[in-house]
C-alpha cells in the first residue's frame, strides 16, 4: 500500500490549464456523461451542478446529450474557468452552462438543500485534503428522485501499477501531461477509503465501485 501524497488543490496556473485541456478526455468524459444519464433519466433536464468543472468538458457533453439540462459548472480557479467560459461559448451553450467560481469546500454557504436534481463531480476529489465534509454536503444539495453521481481515480496499491496506468493510458501524452497523471493517481483515495468514508456519512458504502481499473464511482438516488 503507498500513501496518499496531496497535489494542489486548486489548478491556476495557465500552463496547468493548457496541459489539462490539451489531453484527450473525450472518451471519460463521455463514458462520464453516458453513465450519469442511465441512472439519474435521459433527457430529464433540470438543475445539475458540476463540481469542480475544470474547462467545462464534462457540463458541455451533458448539455448536448440532454437538451433540457441546465448545468452550474462550479471551479475554485479562475484561470480553469476563463477556459471554461471560452469552450462554452465556442460550443453555443452560454443560456443553459454557466460557469461559477465557488469553492467545493463551502458549498452549504453557496447553495440552499436540495437545490439540484443532480449533483456530479469528476476527477476532483483527489485534490480535496479532506474530501468527507465535501461529499456530505453534495449529497445534501440533492433534491429528492435527484442524483449525486461522484467519479474519481483510485490509489493504485504501489509504485509500478501506477506507472503502468500512466503507461496504458497516458503513454503518448507529454511528459508534463504524464507526470501530472501519475501525481493525480497518488493523490486518490483508495477504493476503501472512499467507501468508508461514505459510511461515516451515513450512506451505503456498497454505493461505491471500482468502474474501471483506475476509477471509483458513487451513485447515491436521494429516495424520499
Ligand atoms: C482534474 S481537474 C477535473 C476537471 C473536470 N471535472 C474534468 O473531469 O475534466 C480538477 C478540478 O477541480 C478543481 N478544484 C480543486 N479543488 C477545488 C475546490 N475546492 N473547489 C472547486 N474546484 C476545485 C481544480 O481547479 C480543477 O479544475
Amino acid at each position: 500500500m503507498i500513501q496518499r501524497v496531496l497535489e494542489p488543490e486548486s489548478m491556476e496556473t495557465t500552463d496547468d490549464v493548457e496541459e489539462y485541456d490539451a489531453m484527450d478526455h473525450s472518451e471519460v468524459n463521455g463514458r462520464f456523461v453516458d453513465d450519469f444519464l442511465s441512472v439519474h433519466g435521459a433527457a430529464r433536464g433540470g438543475e445539475i451542478l458540476d463540481v469542480g468543472t475544470g474547462t467545462a468538458r464534462i457540463p458541455i457533453a451533458l448539455a448536448l446529450a440532454d437538451f433540457q439540462a441546465r448545468i452550474m459548472a462550479l471551479d475554485l480557479s479562475e484561470a480553469m474557468l476563463e477556459a471554461a467560459a471560452l469552450n462554452v461559448a465556442k460550443a453555443g451553450l452560454s443560456r443553459r452552462v454557466r460557469c461559477y467560481q465557488g469553492d467545493a469546500k463551502s458549498l452549504a454557504d453557496q447553495f440552499g438543500e436540495r437545490a439540484f436534481e443532480g449533483v456530479i463531480s469528476n476527477t476532483i476529489m483527489h485534490h480535496i485534503p479532506d474530501p468527507e465534509p465535501v461529499l456530505a454536503t453534495m449529497a445534501r444539495l440533492v433534491a429528492p428522485r435527484g442524483t449525486l453521481f461522484v467519479r474519481d481515480l483510485a490509489r493504485p496499491g504501489s509504485r509500478s501499477e501506477i506507472d503502468r496506468l500512466v503507461m496504458t493510458y497516458a503513454g503518448r501524452e507529454t511528459p508534463e501531461a504524464r507526470a501530472l497523471f501519475a501525481a493525480s493517481l497518488g493523490a486518490a483515495l483508495t477504493l476503501e477509503e472512499i467507501q468508508s468514508l461514505v459510511k461515516r456519512i451515513g450512506l451505503p458504502a456498497s454505493d461505491v465501485v471500482m468502474t474501471s481499473d483506475r476509477h471509483w464511482t458513487w451513485v447515491w438516488r436521494n429516495r424520499p
